[in-house]
């Protein structure tokens, strides 16, 4: 049976983009005889503007364990979907026009949270539509893992332990501020994996005095440093209180001074004398070739993927639940973000070694 489908890759980029189009070309390849692919440049830009190029199973070789994405990705956000481009152009219209010219049996778009709202936003157009979750920040409601996620905890977990030998040497305090946006868990993971004494997520708003405090039990127990691991999106007991508006005009303003939140937090430590230094590993988090975890998780919701084509089953995103793919209804899962509870039993395990959350 004749398969045509499109691919594209949007939003921010991880480690394991390519092991999942890999995934999903060699999972159709050998389940039908006849199949066309279709590859979007930059993500929605491609659909939107027509940018495509057909793709050959040779594409598809050798790129297991590249990082990055061989589409190209760029970010194209869900709110401005709605509105027309600098020359008019109704871009949702767009999307559809090219995906009919093409005949396209379905659309396999790889992205995060928002990308999968617009993956869902094309459902309701009445496009078949198979959304994959990619992101480092493990924050997609309806899987319990994204591909990219276990990598990105590697990197953040390589540079905690760098920081190691050069905080015992010095006796200093160290942050090292890890990405996932507005949720914690790969702060979670890579803290605990990288033996980090504080751990900051947004998901428990921390209290400087309690943070302080840890600090200065250690240094009385006779420990020469302190590591923090914090999330990019940690956040204050006190911000934490605000309404969203009042938030969002304090952060533009701590912007004008701070880098990044780290920046806050240490200003806020260094006041009680003690000296503070910052890593911001960043992007190298997304960087790299895929970890063995996430090339197979990539290869498993590829052909996961294959399948539900094969089965016409669309307006689904493939992940993994308990272990086992699961196809899950875009109706049910877009828009809702999976965020770290306080009282995840990870999070016990934390505090049940003595780590402090600063709560
Ligand atoms: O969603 C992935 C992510 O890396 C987040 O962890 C981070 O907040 C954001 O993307 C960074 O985005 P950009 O690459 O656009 O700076």
């Amino acid at each position: 049976m004749m398969k045509r489908i499109g691919l594209l890759t949007s939003g921010g980029d991880c480690q394991a983009l390519n092991a999942t189009m890999r995934g999903v070309v060699k999972g159709l390849a050998n389940l039908t005889d006849e199949l066309e692919v279709y590859g979007f440049d930059d993500g929605y830009k491609g659909l939107i503007y027509g940018k495509y190029r057909m793709l050959t199973s040779k594409d598809f070789s050798g790129i297991l364990t590249q990082g990055g994405t061989i589409l190209g990705t760029s970010r194209q956000p869900f709110k401005l979907m709605r509105v027309p481009d600098e020359k008019g152009l109704d871009k949702v219209e767009a999307m559809k026009q090219t995906y009919y010219k093409l005949c396209l049996d379905c659309l396999v778009i790889l992205g995060g949270n928002g990308t999968q709202k617009t993956a869902n936003l094309l459902r309701e157009e009445g496009l078949n539509i198979i959304h994959l979750p990619k992101t480092i920040d493990n924050d997609i409601w309806g899987t319990d893992m994204t591909f990219g996620f276990q990598t990105a905890v590697n990197v953040a977990t390589d540079a905690i332990d760098g920081i190691h030998t050069t905080a015992s040497s010095h006796g200093r305090v160290f942050i090292v501020e890890v990405m996932g946006h507005k949720v914690g868990s790969l702060t979670l993971h890579a803290g605990i994996a990288g033996g980090a004494d504080i751990i900051l997520i947004p998901e428990i708003p921390y209290d400087i005095k309690k943070v302080t405090a840890a600090i200065q039990k250690r240094a009385k127990a006779g420990k020469r440093f302190t590591i923090l691991a914090v999330a990019e999106g940690a956040i204050s007991k006190e911000d934490a209180k605000l309404s969203k508006k009042k938030l969002k005009e304090l952060q533009a303003e701590k912007a004008k001074k701070y880098p990044s939140v780290s920046y806050e937090i240490a200003e806020k430590i260094e006041k009680q004398g003690i000296e503070v230094r910052i890593t911001v590993p960043g992007h190298t988090q997304r960087g790299g070739s895929p970890c063995a975890y996430d090339r197979v998780l990539s290869t498993r919701i590829g052909a996961g993927a294959a399948e539900a084509i094969m089965d016409e089953e669309y307006g689904i995103m493939v992940g993994i639940v308990n272990g086992k793919i699961k196809r899950v209804p875009l109706a049910e899962c877009a828009g809702k973000l999976k965020t770290v509870s306080p009282k995840d039993q990870t999070v016990k395990a934390a505090k049940a070694i003595g780590i402090s959350f600063g709560d």
